[in-house]
């Protein structure tokens, strides 16, 4: 034969002596629950430390081989697709806006939300406010929308803020709304009792 094909030959041949000269494939182990004699208790598996997390729960378990972030990619393509806030609209969620809302846009649309942020207040255009009628009937895919996509010269912020975050975003923008006009038939009856009471109250 000549020399590239008898090296292309041993070549093959050798490469089937990989697993036997790796030891490392077929090392002495114990498969679950299997008896051993090394311990008192028989047992060949020891009761983890206190405090020890099984790495096939919670967050971790999503991060093992292949599967990293396939559950978050999901839940973000889920997120973007949804027209309404896909969300239950609790604490969490609105501390969750609350926060986002305070670093990006807070310095724009202030902290009620009506526009006079402080950047504002040093030359940039100012955005409308989130009190008007219009904003009021937008729906919510509009609001996430303006957040992802940017609107007219706010920029967009699709890039720093996940799917989730937008509509955590969205939702405290809603109750900025709801804190600055409320519909007083919509309140619960103790509170609306409360407001009646006050000085002023329309009869
Ligand atoms: C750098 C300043 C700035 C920041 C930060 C900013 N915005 Fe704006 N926003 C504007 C301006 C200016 C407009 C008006 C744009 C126009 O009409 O050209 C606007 C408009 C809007 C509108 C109204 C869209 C409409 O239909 O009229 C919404 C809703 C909005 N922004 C939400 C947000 C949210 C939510 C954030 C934070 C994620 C944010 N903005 C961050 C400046 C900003």
């Amino acid at each position: 034969m000549k020399t590239p094909a008898c090296l292309l030959v041993g070549c093959i041949v050798l490469a089937g002596c990989e697993r036997a000269k790796q030891d490392m494939y077929d090392q002495p182990r114990y498969k679950p629950f299997a008896a051993s004699t090394l311990f008192a208790d028989g047992a060949s598996a020891r009761t983890p430390p206190p405090g020890t997390q099984p790495r096939a729960r919670g967050g971790l378990a999503d991060s093992s081989a292949g599967r990293a972030g396939t559950a978050a990619v999901q839940a973000d393509i889920a997120a973007e697709q949804a027209q309404t806030n896909p969300y239950p609209v609790d604490l969490r969620l609105l501390e969750r806006g609350r926060d986002r809302y305070a670093i990006y846009c807070m310095p724009c649309h202030s902290p009620v939300g009506d526009g006079d942020g402080l950047v504002v207040r040093r030359g940039f255009p100012a955005p409308p406010t989130y009190h008007q009628e219009r904003l009021r009937k937008a729906p919510d895919r509009h609001l996430y929308d303006v957040i992802a996509n940017g609107y007219g010269v706010m920029v967009p912020y699709g890039d720093r803020i996940e799917p989730a975050d937008r509509w955590a975003i969205v939702a405290f923008i809603r109750t900025l709304q709801l804190s600055q006009y409320v519909q007083a038939d919509s309140l619960p009856p103790a509170l609306k009792a409360q407001l009646d009471a006050q000085p002023g109250a329309a009869p």
